[in-house]
């Protein structure tokens, strides 16, 4: 029996193991040779970075690169010239089949639900970007199908493995600031654009396959600057604007340390919708139901753009102290923490907190735990079960800041915004013809 054989048949095997159980290693145990070969979706920007961090675990071998640029990908293909090299991710799926195991998706937010669902339909664990995906109903169904497939999956919130996010949540767990009543969380960055809809285009550069690049948005002309690379951030159709790209990192320790569900409504302030880009600066609140860390309910807050950092005053602080201009503030009955971002937590009032110390964490390996837990040894932190529901609450702020200063009621269950049914319309994205992925 070949190598590549005990590892698929150990690899299909795990899918049917319950998610949530630790899985031990039949296929170590049976050939220590045995690699995880891994196809990656985007290999530029984060994709470069990603593809580095996987391959850097002794059991990972590159199968396969895919990317819709041909410079960066053959960049990247200089780095494992073994690979194989795929402009189209579905090709890329359909073709390899089973000699690949795993697959990481790196692509513009707006991508991330179609790459991760057809690589999961085809039974392979995924590792993907924050925030898990570009709608809130595309979370849900991430989640849903991960769970009922049992893979192995993780987002790319790398800090969430790091000690400051670590002990902060075993900090407020531990309760020494009591019950928390309300979090602010707040970015400088301005991932938005509010000029008008854009009126002169480039053309599509030699490089770049910009119908595949559009993937299942709506088709328009190619401008540069504004979407490849990186810019799409700021764009409705692609990006999720601050609250997706820095609020997914920022709120996990809150979200996770809290034990958070789903908000009961969300309200925005920012100006009013345009069509084109996200607002360059939102406050986002929103009431989440109670749970053993906090006060019968929780409200928390969000500011970005030139709305970072918020005013402090009456939260607990000294005078004068001067807020990071990424970072997060829990406020409890018996204290208040300040978490900067990826930072150090400070406790406050600092003379009633001077012996509180820090729990002595073991490091963690964020993407090292992805590849273990795909060959059955552990489990992520950051699994789909736990991505879904923080990134559909995300979300639903960034659909909030669609209709400012109205009130979205939350239904979770039944993933719907009770009181505004136009706002229902902007939870699920229709696909572009020919883009259509099952389950989406
Ligand atoms: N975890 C982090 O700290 C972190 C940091 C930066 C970016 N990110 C995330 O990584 C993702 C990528 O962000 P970025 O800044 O690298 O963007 P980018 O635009 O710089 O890079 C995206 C890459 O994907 C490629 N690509 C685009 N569409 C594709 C498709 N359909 N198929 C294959 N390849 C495709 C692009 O050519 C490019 O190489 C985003 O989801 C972003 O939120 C995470």
């Amino acid at each position: 029996m070949s190598h590549s054989m005990d590892r698929r048949q150990f690899l299909k095997a795990s899918t049917a193991i319950a998610v949530g159980s630790t899985l031990s290693s039949p296929l170590r145990a049976f050939d220590a040779n045995a690699k995880l070969r891994t196809a990656h979706v985007g290999v530029g920007g984060m994709g470069g970075a990603d593809l580095k961090s996987i391959s850097s675990h002794a059991g990972v071998e590159v199968a396969a690169l895919c990317d819709v640029d041909a410079g960066i990908l053959k960049s990247a293909a200089a780095t494992f010239p073994n690979a194989r090299t795929f402009r189209d991710y579905r090709e890329m799926i359909a073709t390899m089949g089973d000699t690949i195991d795993a697959v990481v998706v790196s692509t513009p937010d707006h991508t991330h639900a179609p790459a991760a669902m057809t690589a999961m339909n085809h039974g392979k664990p995924v590792y993907c970007q924050k925030p898990l995906t570009h709608e809130v109903f595309e979370s849900r169904q991430l989640r849903l199908v991960a769970a009922e497939k049992g893979l192995a999956t993780q987002m790319g919130i790398q800090a969430s493995a790091g000690l400051a996010y670590r002990q902060a949540t075993q900090m407020i767990q531990s309760g020494v600031i009591g019950k928390v009543s309300r979090v602010l969380a707040w970015s400088f960055k301005n991932w938005g654009y509010d000029g008008p809809a854009f009126t002169s285009f480039d053309p599509v550069p030699d490089n770049l396959e910009w119908n595949l690049w559009i993937g299942t948005a709506d088709m328009r002309k190619y401008k540069k600057g504004v979407y490849h690379q990186g810019a799409w951030r700021k764009q409705i159709d692609f990006g999720t604007g601050t609250l997706g790209d820095m609020g997914v990192h920022i709120f996990d320790t809150p979200y996770r340390a809290l034990a958070l569900t789903s908000p009961t409504w969300c309200q925005t302030t920012c100006r009013p919708p345009t069509g084109v880009g996200h607002p360059e600066q939102n406050i986002v609140e929103y009431e989440f139901p109670g749970t053993k860390y906090t006060t019968d309910t929780m409200r928390w807050t969000w500011y970005d753009g030139a709305y970072a950092p918020p005013s402090a005053e009456g939260l607990g602080l000294p005078d004068g102290l001067k807020l990071p201009n990424q970072g997060s503030l829990f406020v409890g009955e018996e204290g208040t923490m300040l978490l900067p971002h990826a930072s150090t937590p400070q406790l406050f009032p600092e003379e009633k907190f001077k012996d509180a110390g820090y729990p002595d964490l073991e490091p963690r390996d964020h993407y090292h735990q992805w590849v273990d837990a795909c060959i059955g040894e552990g489990q992520t932190s950051s699994p789909f079960a736990y991505a879904g529901p923080l990134t559909e609450a995300l979300l639903l702020g960034v659909v909030a800041n669609r209709f400012p200063g109205k009130k979205l009621m939350w239904d979770a269950d039944s993933l719907r915004v009770t009181n505004l049914p136009e706002a229902n319309a902007l939870l699920k994205r229709t696909p572009r013809d020919g883009f259509q992925v099952a389950g989406l």
